[in-house]
């Protein structure tokens, strides 16, 4: 039987091989991570509460975490994939089938997002047995090529690329001779053909964001031709594409980040699943994301409602390890007011979990009932007066700032006059009862 195995490193230091053996995909942990856990952390979903405990869960090849079956890999690592067009054209290049995520992977290895890599090895016999044990006598080691030059891989599903901002020019990453990345990088988040007018929008709605005290990335609109880069997306006549700078990248430093479809263990395809409080609660459990990072879900949350976002799933937030070991919660991306278009309403997930909710789902109406605040704040700990203060003060900032903003913005006025309907018509441009006595301090 043939296996094909992945050495897996983060931040440069070798942390287990990922291997594919037949119908199974399973991450083993190097015997030096089981014998000293390191300070640096690969997610917080593989954290344990002590040394003992974390070697003991380095330990556990069995462990669900760690395995995949039927041509999928374990749900960390399958969130690491392109997904959409980029993977498309990602097994183009590879020569491989979009379903053959093992060897995308390997294809993506050498540009993952945040600070793994995946790369090929071969590996003695005496590995091998150890690495895969079960039904040993007929193993093969199995080449895997290197990863591709142009192997980049981002997830989500809208058309982009992976470039070097070098003055004004855009261009397929290029290594200087000493190795080093040359430019700042930037995901170019490119316009489709037949949906006019979507980098604005976004550019848009992440001003509107941090208009009303949302943490957001950096982010700016370019005109199409400085991009000096082969690809095969059929562009629309459009002007401009949306220059997302990359905050897991600082020059040649690779700052570690995850998704929080990797933090609760979800396969990419069940990133519409959970809710928002389970968020929140892993936010909870450490303090360097904590109260802090809830109130900034909340935030993000009034924001979308109020920008009509049905797209805030859980790879749309996620965690930055600028040292290492300490997770902090990522600038928002990936905010569209979809409310300039017609159809479009409600959110990714909903607010509470079933076990949070106590009854029946209630209906998408309106997201931020006192009830569903309250039991938002119940599950996960966080001070009722806080949320509702935070909710209060987001509303506020966008009352007072976005009017602004939307009349100068460059969109379809029919568009804008969409936006300003709804913002007129909801409950959180109008303050009062419980909102106003929030905004008071009560
Ligand atoms: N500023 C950034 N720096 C680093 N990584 C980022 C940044 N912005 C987004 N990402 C990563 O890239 C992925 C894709 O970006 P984004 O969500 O904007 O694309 P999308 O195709 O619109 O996604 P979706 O499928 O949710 O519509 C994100 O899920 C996140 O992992
Ligand atoms: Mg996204």
């Amino acid at each position: 039987m043939q296996v094909k195995i992945l050495d897996i490193a983060l931040g440069g230091r070798l942390w287990g091989k990922l291997f594919q053996y037949g119908d199974l995909c399973r991450f083993v942990a190097e015997p030096a991570l089981v014998a000293q856990p390191p300070a640096q952390v690969l997610s917080l979903s593989m954290l344990a509460q002590d040394q003992a405990a974390q070697s003991a869960l380095w330990a556990d090849v069995r462990n669900p975490l760690f395995n995949a079956q039927g041509g999928r890999l374990p749900a960390w690592f399958q969130n690491l994939l392109p997904e959409g067009v980029l993977r498309s054209h990602i097994a183009q290049l590879r020569g491989c089938a979009e379903d053959d995520h093992f060897e995308l992977l390997a294809a993506c290895g050498g540009d993952l997002p945040g600070a793994v890599s995946a790369r090929p090895v071969e590996v003695e016999r005496a590995t091998l047995q150890r690495l895969v044990t079960q039904d040993q006598d007929a193993l093969e080691m199995s080449v895997v090529a290197d990863p591709l030059p142009q192997g980049i891989s981002v997830s989500g599903v809208q058309p982009k690329l992976g470039l070097a901002r070098q003055g004004a020019r855009y261009t397929a990453r290029t290594r200087t001779r000493s190795g080093t990345q040359a430019g700042q990088r930037v995901i170019a988040k490119l316009p489709v053909v037949g949906r006019p007018h979507m980098p604005q929008l976004e550019m848009f709605s992440l001003q509107l964001a941090a208009a009303a005290g949302v943490t957001v990335c950096a982010a700016e609109l370019a005109p199409l031709d400085a991009i000096d880069a082969q690809h095969s997306y059929a562009l629309p006549d459009e002007p401009a594409f949306l220059a997302v700078t990359r905050f897991d990248r600082a020059g040649a430093r690779r700052i570690h980040f995850e998704d929080f479809a990797q933090i609760l263990s979800r396969d990419p395809q069940h990133k519409y699943g959970g809710s928002y409080t389970a968020m929140a609660l892993a936010m909870r459990a450490f303090d360097s994301l904590g109260e802090a990072a809830q109130v900034e879900l909340l935030r993000r949350l009034v924001v979308n409602e109020l920008l009509g976002n049905p797209d805030a799933h859980l790879k749309n937030f996620g965690v930055l390890y600028p040292n290492g070991r300490t997770p902090q919660l990522a600038p928002a991306y990936d905010i569209v007011a979809y409310a300039a278009m017609q159809g479009v309403d409600g959110h990714a997930l909903p607010l509470l979990s079933p076990e949070a909710r106590r009854g029946p789902a209630p209906a998408r109406t309106r997201f931020f009932t006192p009830t569903a605040v309250r039991a938002f704040c119940w599950a996960t700990g966080l001070h009722e007066p806080l949320a509702r203060r935070a909710i209060a003060d987001t509303a506020r900032r966008a009352r007072e700032h976005w009017p602004a903003l939307l009349d100068a913005a460059p969109l379809p006025t029919v568009w804008k006059e969409r936006l300003q309907a709804r913002w007129t018509a909801h409950a959180l441009w109008r303050p009062r009862g419980r909102d106003r006595a929030a905004a008071a301090g009560e």
